[in-house]
């Protein structure tokens, strides 16, 4: 498992260089250091109240999302396992004066590496994919959270991400749901954020879980579901044929009909 860590670490250093920039202005940083609230509508919704709630955020990148949520009050931790990603993060909560804590760390080590249980665990988009074991996973979020509290997750839903959009336009069932030995195999010189620059790093090895061993995780981990959403929307252009949803989202074409792209769901510890 080691050599697919070090790997997707790897890319993930030489990706947040690119997304530092913001360029594209898919990562909105300029809106951010002006003070506004970049969280995307789906969690904005979702979350719920986060005055004065101990946040963890885990796969923070490098902080924009955890420092937005830390601006709605909640007292925050990010940990992510890209060196890049959290240098990024404390320099920009010191450049705005938003405060975090912020962690370096593989998810699978956190119970290792941060004290303490939190009202909130908060991941999204873009963060199971890389994650090997969803057993493993549910543990760990169970245990850092106190009894009352809950994990919030959004992201792209297995069923969309299972598809590849071909040449002439259409979406095909393609990537299998993988076992935690073996990854799906992806080779991209670019990121997602449709950036031109290209990346040195390009090899990645990706999961894709069903729903079910998503939700089971979290049941057999002791959590109560209470609720799971489905989206007809996402946060990046997961295909080519994906059109502007406004809002900073993005959808498919309306002559296609309406295919749950993301899905969210929030599980309690009782
Ligand atoms: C798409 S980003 C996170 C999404 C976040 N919402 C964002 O876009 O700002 C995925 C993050 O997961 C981190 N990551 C991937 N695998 C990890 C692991 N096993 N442990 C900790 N962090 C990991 C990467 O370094 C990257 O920063």
């Amino acid at each position: 498992m080691k050599e697919y860590f070090d790997a997707n670490r790897r890319r993930w250093d030489e990706a947040v260089g690119i997304h530092v920039k913001s360029t594209t202005g898919a990562y909105r940083l300029d809106d951010f250091r002006a003070g506004e609230d970049i969280l995307l509508p789906i969690e904005s919704a979702e979350v719920g109240d986060l005055a004065g709630k101990r946040l963890l955020h885990l796969q923070c990148h490098f902080g924009l999302d955890t420092l937005s949520l830390a601006r709605r009050g909640a007292i925050v931790t990010g940990l992510d396992f890209s060196p890049k990603a959290i240098d990024a993060a404390r320099a920009l909560s010191r450049e705005t004066g938003v405060p975090g804590t912020f962690v370096l760390g593989n998810v699978y080590d956190a119970p290792s590496l941060i004290d303490g249980q939190f009202d909130v665990v908060y991941t999204t988009w873009g963060t199971t994919v890389w994650l090997p074991d969803i057993t493993r996973w549910a543990e760990i979020v169970a245990h850092f959270l106190k009894p009352g509290g809950y994990l919030y997750k959004l992201d792209g839903h297995p069923a969309a991400l299972a598809l590849e959009e071909g040449k002439d336009g259409r979406l095909t069932p393609t990537y299998p749901c993988s076992q935690s030995d073996t990854p799906l195999i992806f080779d991209d010189d670019t990121t997602y954020t449709g950036d031109p620059d290209k990346l040195e790093k390009t090899r990645t090895y990706e999961w894709i879980h069903s729903l079910s061993t998503i939700v089971n995780g979290l049941i057999g981990a002791g959590l109560t579901l209470d609720f799971l959403n489905e989206h007809d929307r996402l946060a990046w252009k997961l295909f080519p044929c994906m059109q502007d949803a406004g809002e900073h989202m993005l959808r498919l074409p309306p002559d296609l009909p309406s295919f749950p792209l993301a899905y969210s769901l929030k599980a309690s510890k009782p």
